[in-house]
Parts: structure tokens; C-alpha cells; sequence
């Protein structure tokens, strides 16, 4: 070995590159579970992406043996993956499918765990927490008590990551104490989902986007996460949280960076997750006196969605609460490529639609050589990167109305769209994101996965504006189920002489 740094960068990177030779999932009977992760397994499994052979062994405090397990699992399967069952893969990954029953608040526990891994010849297995957060410190105790968290053992982490700061370094500081920081793996799902890997690409594989990408051209940006549903029978966990620790602090949060983040010098974990940081670390602080221009906060009264009465987020929750379920924000980020630049950031449930999407809208053109009706018609262009319900990419761009006119030329906005639904006709299903995120830590990539100092920085803004809000009494205002949240929330980008997109 030389000794070179090129050398010592190249064993770091095939020391990520180990492969786990085993899953646990701890809450393996929970509800993320059967919904999420096996049916994700399942797939890749049906793809032969997951290492060959790889045992799981799930774990949760319900008593019972592999085969009634199994039958549960099975039963997701079918529902949630049926094309991957039909291909026998169901089959396969079920057959190495086990279930140990466990209460991983005794330490005593992970002996007898430690002892079916032995068992199932794990020696370096993925450890996935799909557990409440309270739980991680206990888990990660019980595992290094037992000798469990040496070699490339890995473990991966569900969000919410503390309930603010001080609470996240807490926990931080107790999973370290037993995994090394790059065998932790901090899931925001986010991350998975391919719209969102694809604006890497559309603003690093294209030499068109990167000169623009800037105040010079862009007016502002608006990141929507919208969603039709209800907290439901989540408010013991969501009424914690509210709209800005369960979505701002982590999702927004992401998407944020990654529309913002200068160009990374390669796709090494490091590289992207160091961009990532600087943004939130230029992300400027919103105090008592801002907070009110800048923020908006609502929660949803009853109403309609979706042509269904709905009840409002108190009634659900049986008693007053001073919860957000809807947040509107202007963010500005404060370096030398985004001054001047607003950030809508909105997010909410109960709303009309379910829409997640990226609005960048460049600035009007710098001189009209139109005049008349055509100068109205001029709009400045566009780009939309659409995440949900459809995958879809739309740059808007003016063009002339074919037709003679007395009047001249006539301009109107036409879309270019890379609708990735009618581009790609395979894969026709829409992959779940824990099946990149799963893939990924199994092999030890941690690209798409988040950095204690992110979640810190996430939580140190979030916290900040809680805190402003606190401060100013300023109990969230209410809005109809249905409704795109409270009137402020259109005042809030309207003041500037902007509006909201819409369809
Ligand atoms: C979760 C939040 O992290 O993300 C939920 O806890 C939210 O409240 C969900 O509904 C949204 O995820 P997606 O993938 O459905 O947009």
C-alpha cells in the first residue's frame, strides 16, 4: 500500500462498500413494516438486488413463532406487492424470514438475541429501528451490551430524530456511543423517492441549468408538500410535533437543500451531505420579530376533502390543542447564490389535493419588445418538478399562438414535460422509497442518508421559530378541511406581488 491519500480514499470507499449479511427490524410486526418494508424487500428481492441469501430477522414484543409471523407478512405481501409475490419471490424471502420476540427495554434481551443471529450466521447485520424514537437509546444499549454493534454492523434510524435540539443530541450522542457516525444511517424517505434523486441529476447531468440557477434568473422558489389526509389516530405522536418537527425539520428541510446546495465535487456521502450543511447553515433565523411576516401557522377545522365530511384536528384529538397541522414560511437563505432569493415553504393536511412539488420561477425578461395584448400574454418561465401523486418534470417557456391576428403576434406559456410515467413504461409501478434507502444501507452507501450535523442544523432553525411563535402568542389560526390553509398563508406570498402555483 503506498499510502497515498488517493489510496486511502479508495479503501474508504470499498469499506463502505461492505455488504450487511443480515436485517433485524426491530418493530417488525409495526405498522412501517408490513406496509413499507417488506413489501420492499420483497421487490428487490424479485429484482435480485438484496445480497443472496440474506436473512431477516424481525423482532417485536407481540408473542409468536415464525410460521404464524410468516403467514402476517405474507398477508402484506399480497396486498402491498402482489406483482413481486407472483414472481415466487414472496416465497424466497419468506423462507428466511424469522421472528424472535423481544422487550428491548431489558438489556438481558439482546443475549438471547445475539444468540438466534448466531444462529442464522449474521456476524454483521443491518439493524433497522422502525421502533418509536424512545426506544433507540434502549436498543442501541441492549446491542453494544451484547456485542453486537462491532464489525460493519449498521444500524438506520426512522425520523423524528428528538423533538427539537436538545433532545436530538441526546439521542445522537447514545446511538454514537454505540455505532461510529458512517455506520449510521439516518432514513428521511424523502431521499427515496426518485423525483427527488432525479433533481440531482437534472441539476448536475445538465451543463442548461446550472448558469440560471441563481438570483441573476430565479424570482423565487416554492416547496408544496400537500396532503388530503388527516392526523387521525396519530395525534398522540403528532401533537408533539406539529406540521414543523413531523414534516419542516426533515422533508422540507431536504428538499430545500438539495434545490439549493452548490454543485458537490462527486456523489460521495461526504461530498453531498457537506453542501447539504452549508445551506442550512445559511438559512436565516426567523425571530420574534419576524415571525409573524414570515410565518403562518394553521390547524384544520372540519370540513370537506375529497367530497367526504371531515372532522377537524381537535375533534379528532378530543380536546383544544395549539398544534400546527398546516405552516406556511418565507425562508431566505443567505449567500452570495440565493440573496435576495424568497423560499415558500408550505406544507399542511387536510388540503385539497395531494401535491408534493418544486416550483422554480425565473424572472420576467430584463426589456418586452412586445407591446398590446402580446405583452400581457408574456409570462416568465418555469420549472416544476412535480414528486406526487404523478413523477413529472414541466419547463415553461413562451412561444408564438399560430394564427394571424390584426393585432400581431400572440404569445402564450407552453409546457416542455419529461413526464417520467410516459418516458420510462417500465418499471409501471411507482417504487416504494425504502427500497433505494434499504438497498443503500445494506450496502453501505450513505448518500441519500442524513448526517447528525443536518438534523442538528434542521432542528436549530425549526426550534428558533417554535420558539418565535411561543414567544409572540401566536396560536395557530384555523381553516377548513379542504381549503388550502388559513387566508394568511396567500398574504404571506402575495405582499411580495407573487401567488402560490397552481394548476
Ligand atoms: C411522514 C410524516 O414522515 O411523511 C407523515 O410523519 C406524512 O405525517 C408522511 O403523512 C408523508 O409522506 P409521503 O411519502 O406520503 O408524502
Amino acid at each position: 500500500m503506498s499510502g497515498t491519500v488517493e489510496d486511502s480514499m479508495t479503501e474508504r470507499v470499498q469499506e463502505q462498500a461492505a455488504v450487511n449479511d443480515g436485517l433485524v427490524l426491530f418493530g417488525g410486526n409495526g405498522d412501517l413494516a408490513l406496509r413499507m418494508l417488506f413489501p420492499s424487500l420483497c421487490f428487490l428481492e424479485a429484482e435480485g438486488l438484496l445480497p443472496e441469501g440474506l436473512p431477516v430477522l424481525a423482532t417485536g414484543r407481540s408473542a409468536m413463532d415464525d410460521d404464524v409471523f410468516r403467514a402476517l407478512v405474507r398477508e402484506a405481501l399480497e396486498r402491498r406487492a402482489p406483482e413481486a409475490v407472483a414472481t415466487g419471490a414472496a416465497d424466497r424471502l419468506l423462507a428466511r424470514t424469522h421472528y424472535i420476540a423481544a422487550d428491548v427495554t431489558h438489556l438481558e434481551e439482546f443475549k438471547r438475541i445475539g444468540v438466534r443471529l448466531q444462529a442464522l450466521k449474521m456476524s454483521n447485520p443491518l439493524f433497522y429501528l422502525s421502533v418509536s424514537p424512545s426506544l433507540y437509546t434502549s436498543i442501541c444499549q441492549g446491542l453494544l451490551a451484547a456485542g453486537l454493534t462491532s464489525g460493519e454492523a449498521r444500524v438506520v434510524m426512522e425520523k423524528p430524530i428528538g423533538k427539537d435540539l436538545a433532545s436530538s443530541r441526546v439521542i445522537n450522542d447514545q446511538v454514537q456511543a454505540a455505532f461510529s457516525e458512517e455506520r449510521i444511517f439516518r432514513i428521511d424517505h424523502y431521499l427515496g423517492k426518485e423525483t427527488v434523486q432525479n433533481l440531482i441529476a437534472l441539476r448536475f447531468a445538465n451543463t442548461l441549468f446550472e448558469p440560471l440557477w441563481n438570483n441573476l434568473t430565479i424570482d423565487h422558489v416554492q416547496i408544496t408538500i400537500a396532503e388530503t389526509q388527516g392526523v387521525g389516530d396519530r395525534w398522540p405522536y403528532y401533537d408533539e410535533y406539529g406540521a414543523m418537527g413531523d414534516m419542516v425539520q426533515n422533508h422540507m428541510m431536504q428538499l430545500l437543500c438539495l434545490v439549493a446546495m452548490e454543485p458537490p465535487s462527486d456523489l460521495q456521502p461526504d461530498s453531498v451531505r457537506n453542501e447539504k450543511v452549508k445551506v442550512l447553515r445559511s438559512l436565516r433565523p426567523i425571530g420574534r420579530a419576524e415571525v409573524a411576516q414570515n410565518v403562518v401557522r394553521g390547524q384544520y377545522a372540519k370540513g370537506v376533502v375529497g367530497g367526504q365530511q371531515v372532522t377537524g384536528y381537535a375533534e379528532e384529538k378530543g380536546s383544544e390543542s395549539q398544534t400546527e397541522t398546516f405552516v406556511a414560511i418565507q425562508a431566505h437563505i443567505d449567500n452570495w447564490r440565493w440573496a435576495g432569493v424568497p423560499f415558500y415553504l408550505r406544507t399542511g393536511k387536510r388540503l385539497p389535493d395531494r401535491d408534493t412539488e418544486i416550483y422554480i420561477q425565473f424572472k420576467g425578461v430584463p426589456h418586452s419588445i412586445f407591446a398590446g395584448e402580446s405583452r400581457q400574454d408574456l409570462q416568465p418561465n418555469s420549472l416544476l418538478i412535480r414528486l406526487q401523486p404523478e413523477e413529472d418534470i414541466v419547463l415553461r417557456l413562451m412561444n408564438q399562438r399560430p394564427g394571424l391576428s390584426l393585432d400581431g403576434m400572440r404569445l402564450e406559456s407552453l409546457p416542455l414535460s419529461l413526464s417520467l410515467k410516459t418516458v420510462h413504461k417500465t418499471p409501471s409501478r411507482r417504487r416504494i422509497a425504502y427500497e433505494r434507502l434499504i438497498l443503500d444501507a445494506l450496502n453501505g452507501n450513505s448518500t441519500l442518508f442524513v448526517r447528525r450535523d443536518e438534523v442538528e442544523k434542521a432542528w436549530e432553525w425549526v426550534d428558533g421559530v417554535n420558539d418565535a411563535w411561543r414567544r409572540a402568542g401566536l396560536p395557530p389560526k384555523p381553516y377548513a378541511a379542504g381549503s388550502w390553509g388559513p387566508a394568511g398563508a396567500f398574504a404571506l406570498i402575495e405582499r411580495e406581488g407573487r401567488a402560490w402555483r397552481e394548476d
